[in-house]
């Protein structure tokens, strides 16, 4: 017997077994939206009605994915206003859920594919878990990357499941997205099945074997696992979370976290139910909040955006990249021959000798074996990987390449010569791309005869591990080399933006004024340790005197001359940033050059680790006492990147939000509660009382441009927005 319900397709067998097949008829995938919601509600209806005639309840899904989760559209659109409506409607199924669970029947979730969220929140409401070993089918709690927490009933029940400490750990607090094998081995399922097949049978083995199941938590005398904080012995590690979250959150304003913390800690120590509201309530703060939607518009819908192609040239036909010829087998050269062959690219690894290139594909060796040792791949796909990576010194070695990278040394000329030498050797439409940081691509690309093919494609270090990268479109980029760019980029699994030609591009001059703003916070004679603290607890990932350290202090003074001259041959004026003076004084006064030189803004030891700040810095710089608001201090770091993205944005530098938001948080560091770098204007929460939004924004600038100086008054396409009430979106 079959019924049709919206969402939840009914299916009786003759034994009785009811299987629920999920399978939203309007989108791709199962989401909690109303249709479901009131599928549920009906579902649940009739298995209590017909529970005599039922032996055992099989959960399972229609489509790829098992169920997505909570309705991301919906979500980002609660407020304070609605948020009632919010909790009522979650309360709604988790109440549905509870009466699945207890209605003494065996149910049992047949995970078909991912479960993440939301449907690993339906799964863990069943007495049994098992899950299909799908390729690329994934099983967690991963709300907290996006500024929320499990809310359907995922906090009570993780933390029933498996305690509180491994529940934090290992599923909420990082939001972790495990394999079926390794969620088996973490306890996050009960089982794994080998096919659809397999699923199923075990699925009915585990009825027939418990005809009256019941959740451990609903069994008599149950305790949750490794006790609560009712417990002496358990109450004295209880200091060890808040430890764990400000290591995780660096004490940067990320609520999720810290919600999660206490709906777990708070509802170990009640029943079932009141646990249940607990959640509810500390879900709802967050949805209503700004942080989880800044996240959820940067780490849903413009990372979509972005790797979806919004910006790639239509009406190109996709093509594939088989031989990439890296020109270069330095730090990011060796990276992108790795990252390339990982992507299944064979790659011709050039240098100036054998021996260069051979050092370049150690580098692949290296984290080959690695990833084997960590069982990460096997030993086959590591020796298939690295056969496919060719070093040499010969040009000719590079026919045949239908794409080129050149990441030789930052020298016009010196890249110039390489293109020359290439440039008929390889295939004669080859997509031409350059790795430069810094110099601009249109002048690049007049080294090339094919100019139209040549493009800037910016990889950031350290390669294997940085998601994204920067396509820098030149004045004669042709619109066919731009999709073959994007193309690529998605080949080998990043993550592409784009951008017209710049000095620095997008990316490498707002990163500039956040380092020159904690170099200049040093050189008024604030306190270094306080910089360094106010970057951290503004949520950037590295602080700014030790990233100003990495980057070696000679690299902005270089920056700096060439960009002085551009503007001077412009008939412009050079207006120095205080940055400059300290910067100088490092360098000249002080023989400081960065960690790379061994000692900057830090003391290095023997083997290069950072050891200390350099006591100098208080003695020549620092001036006792001289203090500025910490809130002043994070929001002249977070300000003056936004502020230079906006001017981007008007010079035409970058012309999509989504790729502004997305670049400033995967590619140089932006803090990611905030949504990236043009989110945080749309979500500027008032922090010093100036007011919220873009007027917010504009008004607190003002007053940072009288404080500290010019460079924070807002640019005009700003003002203008906040006027007509606007705000940044594609
Ligand atoms: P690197 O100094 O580690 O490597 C440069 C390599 O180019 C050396 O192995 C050198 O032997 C080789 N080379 C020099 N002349 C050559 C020639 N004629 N033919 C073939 N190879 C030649 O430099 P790194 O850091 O890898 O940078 C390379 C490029 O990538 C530069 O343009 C740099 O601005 C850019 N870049 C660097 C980033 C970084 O974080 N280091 C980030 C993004 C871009």
């Amino acid at each position: 017997m079959s019924t049709e319900s919206t969402t939840i397709r009914w299916e009786q067998d003759r034994t009785g077994l009811v299987t629920l097949v999920i399978d939203d008829p309007n989108q791709s995938a199962n989401t909690m939206n109303q249709a479901f919601r009131d599928s549920l509600a009906a579902v649940t209806d009739r298995l209590e009605a017909e529970k005599d005639s039922i032996r055992g309840v099989i959960i399972t899904s229609a489509k790829k994915t098992f169920f997505a989760g909570g309705d991301l559209r919906d979500l980002i659109r609660v407020t304070p206003e609605t948020a009632q409506e919010l909790f009522d409607g979650g309360m709604a199924i988790k109440r549905n859920l509870r009466r699945i669970e207890t209605l003494g029947k065996p149910v049992v979730a047949a995970l078909n594919g991912a479960a993440l969220g939301g449907g690993y929140e339906i799964a863990l409401a069943c007495h049994h878990r098992i899950a299909l070993d799908a390729p690329g089918s994934k099983i967690g709690c991963p709300e907290v990357t996006l500024g929320l927490l499990p809310g359907g009933g995922g906090v009570v029940r993780t933390v029933r499941l498996l305690g509180i400490a491994d529940a934090l750990l290992k599923v909420l607090l990082q939001g972790t997205q495990y394999s079926p094998r390794r969620a088996l081995d973490n306890g996050l399922v009960d089982e794994v099945a080998d096919s659809h097949e397999d699923m199923l049978a075990k699925a009915r083995a585990f009825i027939d074997a418990n005809p009256e199941s019941q959740q451990p938590w609903d069994r008599p005398g149950y305790r949750i696992p490794g006790g609560t904080p009712a417990n002496p012995k358990f109450a004295a590690n209880l200091p060890a979370f808040p430890a764990t979250l400000r290591k995780q959150t660096n004490g940067a304003p990320y609520p999720a976290p810290r919600n999660i913390l206490a709906a777990a800690v708070e509802g170990a120590q009640v029943d079932f139910e009141t646990a249940q509201v607990i959640e509810a309530r500390y879900f709802v703060e967050l949805a209503a909040g700004q942080t989880s939607k800044n996240m959820i518009q940067a780490f849903f819908f413009d990372l979509q955006a972005v790797n979806s192609g919004a910006n790639r040239p239509k009406g190109v036909e996709p093509r594939k990249v088989g031989k990439v010829a890296v020109l270069g087998a330095g730090m990011m050269g060796a990276g992108i021959a790795y990252s390339c062959a990982r992507a299944g690219i064979d790659v011709v690894l050039k240098d100036v000798s054998l021996e260069a290139a051979l050092k370049g594909k150690g580098y692949s060796e290296k984290l080959c074996a690695k990833a084997v040792a960590k069982s990460r791949t096997t030993r086959e796909k590591a020796d298939a990987l690295l056969a496919r990576i060719t070093p040499t010194a010969e040009v000719q070695d590079l026919a045949g390449c239908d794409a080129v990278i050149e990441a030789v040394f930052e020298d016009t000329s010196l890249k110039h010569k390489v293109f020359q030498e290439i440039q008929h050797v390889v295939a004669p439409d080859a997509l031409l791309c350059s790795n430069t940081s810094t110099l601009p691509i249109t002048a690049l690309a007049e080294g090339v005869e094919r100019q139209g093919d040549f493009i800037g494609l910016h990889f950031f270090s350290p390669v294997d591990k940085m998601p994204l990268v920067e396509i820098i479109k030149g004045e004669r980029t042709g619109e066919e080399a731009l999709a073959r760019a994007f193309d690529l980029v998605r080949q080998i699994n990043k993550t592409p933006i784009v951008v017209n030609d710049s000095r620095g591009f997008f990316t490498s001059r707002v990163i500039g004024h956040f380092i020159n703003e904690g170099v200049a916070m040093v050189g008024e004679g604030i306190e270094p340790a306080s910089v360094e603290q106010a970057a951290a607890q503004a949520g950037y990932p590295a602080k700014v005197l030790s990233l100003m350290d990495e980057l070696t202090l000679t690299l902005p003074r270089k920056i700096r001359a060439e960009s002085r001259r551009a503007v001077e041959e412009a008939g412009g004026t050079w207006m120095p940033h205080p940055a400059e003076a300290v910067i100088d004084r490092m360098v000249d006064e002080f023989g400081r050059t960065g960690r790379s030189g061994g000692a900057g803004f830090y003391d290095y030891d023997e083997d290069g680790r950072r050891a200390r700040l350099w006591p100098g810095l208080r003695e020549h710089f620092t001036r006792p006492g001289h203090r500025i608001p910490f809130e002043d201090m994070q929001e002249r770091m977070l300000f003056s990147e936004a502020l230079d993205t906006v001017r981007l944005l008007e010079e035409g530098v970058l012309t999509s939000v989504a790729d502004a938001n997305i670049g400033s948080i995967f590619g140089i560091g932006f803090p990611g509660w905030t949504g990236g770098v043009l989110q945080y204007i749309n979500g500027y929460d008032g922090g010093a009382g100036a007011g919220v939004g873009l007027p917010g924004f504009v008004a607190r600038a003002r007053e940072l441009a009288e404080r500290y100086g010019d460079r924070f008054t807002p640019p005009a396409l700003l003002v203008e927005k906040a006027e007509k009430g606007e705000r940044f979106s594609d």
